[in-house]
């Protein structure tokens, strides 16, 4: 955890409001595999990392609430009452969200006040949105005593995504932030909200992200689009999800839907197996097994479920170029944000500096190498 970013939202909220918070930290996170099949009920690989957001809260005196964004250097103020998403309401609308649906569920919320600030990088596909509505709900549960359970706040964190953002997200990411466990990953059932912690023996090897830096427009409204046509899919063969769809159940009805969305479909049918092929490898410990799987799956996402990009794809190739890397993907959403790398330790410096220089030259601006750590979920801090 960032102490200097602990200590100065904690300083700011001190100084803005004269008053001590409760602190929250809320972590984003990364998928290791199971690549947007979470809003198919498949199994993703999720974990939490020690970067994400900081929240200081505490109850205010005045008739209206006031939320500070401090990396923006924003603030909001708003009533609790008549709320309603703002058109470019960017972060607001998390916290709006948040607010109406605990209002409708009836629960008693006085004004309050909030500072929050990150360090997780915004676009780069590490759930920064997730971190942000899973500290705003955890927080005012604390605050108020609302007595939710960390299931029931996940669930209002996704709802604020759908109804208030307008991005029809799964759950991976918000209960990966909230359930995390330190050093371990995540496999995580989306159907039955039931997971397994993981500990994975990575001796020997990096687990290490590079950021694309670029971010490209396309993302929310393709989201609802692939996961439109999944539900569209799974509702003609009439299951109740992709995850009970095998592939001889898809070819009877593959005259019936276009060659690119058969594609897609294939890829989520494909993907939920490979992820749980992926547990078999880590539970007999075989890494070079589970880095084929990475690029198996990076190769779908581009190809098939076509939501990578071309800086995605040429850091992916030059990972399987590399003998350094035993496997590599692009991660979260998709159309930007970074690859998952599991990298040989004594070759990792090497293959990153020559990376970088490759990246550079061919796209004219940098790839960030971020380090993170597998951190404990969503909790209060000092
Ligand atoms: C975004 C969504 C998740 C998941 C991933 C793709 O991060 O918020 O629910 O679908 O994309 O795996």
């Amino acid at each position: 955890m960032d102490i200097s970013l602990i200590n100065k939202i904690k300083s700011s909220f001190k100084i803005e409001f004269n008053s001590d918070p409760l602190m929250v930290f809320s972590p984003g996170r990364i998928n290791l595999i199971g690549e947007h099949v979470d809003y198919n009920d498949g199994l993703v690989f999720p974990a939490a990392i020690d970067k994400g957001i900081v929240l200081a809260i505490q109850k205010s005196l005045e008739s209206e609430c006031t939320a500070i964004a401090s990396d923006f250097e924003e603030s909001f103020h708003f009533q609790l009452s008549g709320l309603k998403p703002l058109a470019n309401g960017g972060w607001r609308n998390y916290l709006i969200g948040i607010v109406s649906e605990l209002l409708k569920m009836g629960c008693k919320l006085t004004p309050f006040k909030i500072i929050f600030g990150g360090n997780v990088p915004s676009g780069a596909g590490l759930s920064s949105s997730a971190a942000l509505e899973n500290a705003i709900v955890f927080g005012l549960n604390e605050l108020f005593n609302l007595e939710l359970t960390k299931q029931q706040m996940i669930l209002i964190s996704q709802k604020a995504e759908h109804d208030y953002v307008g991005v029809k997200c799964g759950i991976m990411d918000q209960y990966a932030s909230m359930f995390g466990e330190e050093n371990h990953f995540l496999l995580l059932d989306t159907r039955s909200l039931k997971s397994k912690a993981f500990h994975i023996d990575l001796s020997g090897y990096d687990l290490t992200l590079i950021n694309s830096n670029v971010q490209h427009n396309l993302s929310d409204s393709t989201y609802n689009k692939r996961r439109a046509l999944c539900e569209n899919v799974s509702n003609l063969l009439q299951k109740e999800a992709l995850r009970d769809v095998n592939v001889s159940e898809l070819e009877i009805i593959k005259h019936l839907i276009a060659e690119e969305d058969y594609q897609k479909v294939l890829y989520v049918i494909e993907e939920i197996e490979r992820t749980r092929k992926a547990a078999e490898v880590i539970r007999k410990n075989e890494i070079p097994a589970l880095g084929k799987l990475l690029f198996q799956t990076h190769k779908g996402l581009s190809e098939q479920y076509e939501v990578s990009c071309e800086e995605l794809d040429y850091l992916v190739d030059l990972a399987k170029k590399s003998t350094a890397v035993l496997g590599a993907r692009m991660m979260g959403g998709g159309f930007g944000g970074c690859t998952i790398n599991i990298i040989k330790k004594a070759e990792t410096a090497y293959f990153l500096e020559e990376t970088k220089k490759a990246y550079k030259k061919k796209f004219g601006y940098d790839c960030t190498v971020i380090k993170v750590k597998l951190s404990q979920g969503t909790q209060l801090i000092n």
